[in-house]
């Protein structure tokens, strides 16, 4: 399809990356944004009424597990390691293939319908997360879960199921990554051999890293380093590694974070309630880290809305580092936006010529954004993601006037307080 989007603001980047509202038409062809202003013959393009709407990027989750949004509310107020260990994993063992299917439905439901184009997944369950990816429409870097001490023994099972899935699902929309699930699950050799596979296949990688003070304790008993320094030394971290949490940083470990390109993912609201604090954004700043934002699986967060995630990120670091100007509306929102599009290569979070056509469109006259003074404020302070009109990805509405255009809404919410009743 091609498409005339008219009459409405669309919001760009000018000069340093400043956020610019402009009333302008865009143009959506072969998935792409064919042009923004005035095309002299514009006959072949099926006209969006857009008035009222402000279409901005599609916002990205970098961080999430949509097979767990069944179990939100299953394990609130304990510590991390019953969470973990007592709670989640035993749910997880018992779950089946299709109530994964029908829970990241469920998530990518949530995720669309507040503004989320495109997601980095990392789930346990082979062809069935992928599966419900496509179905829903949405744009995915997926890593099936890898944990072990070797790639060839007690880690081959899950290896495998990651490169048959990615066979069977890789698409314009689909994309797969390796995702060793942690330093805590991972031998060195297996990290080893999973980086190697990783040049190897020029594929990207994604782990949960420096996460809880456990984890940064154990490492330094272990292994004598940081959790950053330690995978520094074994040579996993590059442009194409992405790194979740990374709340547990100390001494050499910025430094090293920015040397080596690799990019983090923020996940405060997780963090917060899973009790592990607040990463230090100031010093990651300063450092030049390239950041960018996710929410983490519903059983840690228990929302999979990025304006709720924007919002508590920006007000934590003010409050934690008790100034109004860290973490402002704009780098927040780009974080969501331009910065994410930086992962794994893919052109997604601005909306300029040659860009992938994932938008967001949203209800100006929603009582919350109104007026809108400044949009950047709007979005991330004032906004609940329920002023989210319409989704498109990769240049196909997956959501239309507030309907999903290709999932079955009651079904889903069927099947999922269905498979909730068997577990929790
Ligand atoms: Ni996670």
């Amino acid at each position: 399809m091609k498409y005339k989007i008219t009459g409405g603001t669309i919001l760009q980047m000018g000069a340093n990356a400043a956020l610019c509202p402009v009333q302008a038409d865009l143009y959506v062809a072969d998935g792409k944004i064919a042009h923004v202003g005035t095309l002299a013959d514009d006959t072949d393009y099926e006209t969006v009424d857009a008035k009222g709407l402000l279409v901005i990027p599609g916002l990205a989750n970098m961080h999430t597990h949509a097979y767990m949004s069944f179990m939100r509310g299953c394990a609130d107020d304990v510590s991390f390691d019953e969470w973990l260990f007592r709670r989640v994993m035993p749910i997880e063992d018992a779950m089946t293939g299709e109530d994964a299917y029908w829970s990241a439905l469920l998530g990518c439901m949530e995720m669309i319908s507040t503004g989320t184009t495109r997601i980095t997944d990392m789930h346990m369950f082979k062809g069935d997360v992928p599966r419900a990816m496509r179905d829903a429409g949405i744009r995915a870097n997926i890593g099936r879960g890898l944990v072990g001490d070797d790639l060839t023994t007690d880690g081959a099972s899950r290896f495998r199921e990651a490169m048959e899935e990615m066979a069977e699902y890789k698409s314009d929309l689909l994309d797969f990554i390796l995702a060793p699930h942690a330093i805590y699950t991972c031998s060195e050799r297996l990290l080893r051999q999973v980086n190697d596979k990783a040049h190897e296949l020029s594929l990207g990688k994604e782990i949960h890293l420096a996460e809880s003070r456990k984890e940064y304790e154990d490492c330094i008993k272990a292994h004598g380093k940081s959790p950053v320094e330690y995978l520094t030394e074994l040579g996993f971290l590059d442009e194409r590694t992405l790194l979740a949490h990374c709340v547990q940083l100390d001494g050499e470990d910025y430094r090293l974070l920015s040397e080596s390109g690799a990019h983090v993912v923020l996940n405060p609201v997780s963090n917060a309630k899973l009790g592990n604090g607040a990463p230090n954004y100031l010093k990651m700043n300063q450092h030049g880290l390239r950041i960018c934002i996710g929410t983490d699986g519903a059983a840690s967060n228990n929302s999979q809305n990025l304006f709720h995630e924007m919002n508590y990120f920006s007000l934590l670091q003010k409050a934690q580092c008790r100034d109004p100007k860290i973490a402002t509306a704009q780098e927040t929102l780009r974080m969501a936006t331009m910065n994410a599009g930086k992962v794994f290569g893919k052109k997604t979070g601005l909306i300029e010529e040659g860009y992938l056509a994932d938008l967001t469109f949203l209800d100006m006259n929603a009582l919350a954004l109104t007026p809108a003074n400044d949009i950047a404020s709007a979005l991330v302070y004032s906004a609940n993601g329920s002023e989210v009109d319409s989704v498109m990805v990769g240049g196909n509405f997956v959501y239309r006037k507030k309907e999903f255009t290709a999932i079955d809404r009651e079904r889903v919410l069927y099947e999922t307080a269905r498979i909730a009743k068997k577990y929790l």
